[in-house]
């Protein structure tokens, strides 16, 4: 069979050289040396293909807008909330729809060919629901978008807070989301998670809530929400992103909460870009490092996942759409620098956040979506060290970003005229 694009001499992260062959939309071979003709031929050289990033928590409508009105001078969590809200005000449908775009490019060009975002449904418009539903339309070819209806400011504290939510998954709104540690008492809290769990389970969604993103070890939502998974029938479709009080829980409580977490299937994305720079702003020092935890969770055999949630908006003052970025900070920040855990931490920035935000046909093996994408490193070891350079982004059987091996002149006595950073 003639093929549309073969991948060949690559190096998968299980250490595996495979070569891979495309046709159409699917990868229909892959083995150690497809002798096929093909229309496209790509050698790897060696190099890492893996399947694409995911990114299971972002915020889109707010990307790319940092400094306006202003900047977030305190870099807290709730700065950041206000400075949205001011800036919620005035957006206008043509700036959300150009600043999500540019992001989307910037997306594909990094690798990332799925994006969960959380879309502020605070605004009685809707309007940035509705954009980013155009936007979500216009990118599908190549980037798959799910779109959280997500109450920013408490869906209780909001003005019909409960109207908007079931406008906007009316509207298309494909996860329910929620922010329980902002409603104005922990009883109201609680009371959203139900209401919130109540919605999912009407409507067939899966659900996602921001939970515990504070530093206060009382702030124990992700209780409520494992209950509630149950009382709904939500295993397997339900996350608790954030939970950083968790950073801060004592050990006794925490060991009776991870079994709970287990029984109730829900999977946990945690955001160490942002949250090691907007927790324990108000310790002095020792300063907590508010990252949820990783090691102890995935070692109960929880499913979890690094997610990105902020670049260039009220509350993140960085960011390129780089998973390996995120993966970096994260395995800094919890301790996972064992082999080991550094093979875990490229799992979690591809397959486990695949299947936390339920793509289907993810992977590289034989009748999955053609979808990969070629690293400049040998192995997630380097691919994670050097932030790889994505050298070919491959989406649905179409190439959609590429770029040249880079490396660095030199002139030094005695020494070679060029040098990368690969090694050995
Ligand atoms: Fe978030």
């Amino acid at each position: 069979m003639a093929l549309d694009l073969l991948i060949t001499n690559g190096t998968f992260a299980n250490g595996e050289s495979n070569d891979v062959g495309i046709k159409g939309d699917r990868i229909v071979e892959v083995a150690s040396q497809i002798n096929a003709p093909a229309e496209i031929v790509y050698d790897a050289n060696d190099c890492l293909v893996s399947p694409p990033f995911v990114d299971p928590h972002f915020h889109m409508d707010a990307t790319l807008s940092l400094g306006n009105p202003r900047s977030n001078v305190s870099g807290t969590l709730l700065e950041g909330i206000s400075l949205w809200g001011e800036l919620r005000q005035k957006l206008t449908p043509e700036a959300v729809k150009e600043r999500a775009l540019k992001y989307c490019d910037w997306a594909v060009a990094q690798g990332i060919l799925a994006i969960r975002t959380h879309v502020d449904i605070g605004d009685e418009r809707l309007l940035a629901l509705q954009v980013l539903n155009d936007v979500k339309h216009c990118v599908k070819p190549y980037l798959t978008l799910q779109l959280v209806a997500f109450p920013q400011n408490g869906l209780l504290r909001t003005n019909n807070g409960i109207k908007q939510i079931e406008r906007a998954i009316n509207l298309g709104a494909d996860v329910v989301g929620g922010i329980p540690h902002f409603e104005r008492t922990y009883e109201d809290g609680n009371r959203s998670v139900t209401h919130l769990c109540q919605l999912a389970s009407q409507y067939g969604l899966p659900i996602d809530l921001h939970c515990d993103e504070t530093d206060d070890p009382n702030s124990r939502h992700i209780e409520q929400l494992v209950k509630d998974t149950i009382l709904f029938g939500l295993q397997g479709r339900a996350t608790g992103s954030h939970l950083t009080s968790m950073h801060s829980m004592d050990n006794y409580y925490v060991s009776k909460l991870l079994p709970l977490m287990c029984e109730a299937d829900v999977s946990v994305i945690a955001n160490p870009l942002i949250n090691i720079t907007i927790q324990g702003r108000h310790d002095t020092y020792p300063k907590r490092r508010g990252l949820t935890q990783v090691p102890e969770m995935l070692n109960h055999g929880i499913r979890v996942g690094w997610g990105q949630d902020c670049v260039l908006d009220p509350w993140y003052s960085f960011g390129s759409a780089d998973m390996l970025d995120v993966a970096h900070m994260g395995l800094h920040v919890a301790h996972m620098t064992s082999e080991e855990d550094i093979n875990k931490c490229f799992k979690m920035i591809t397959h486990s956040n695949a299947q936390i935000i339920g793509l289907e046909n993810y992977g590289l093996k034989k009748g999955s979506t053609a979808s990969l994408v070629v690293l400049d490193a040998a192995n997630p070891h380097e691919a994670i060290r050097l932030r790889a350079n994505r050298l070919l982004v491959v989406s649905s059987g179409k190439i959609v970003a590429q770029r040249d091996k880079s490396e660095v002149q030199l002139n030094l006595p005695e020494r070679p005229k060029f040098t990368t950073f690969r090694h050995p």
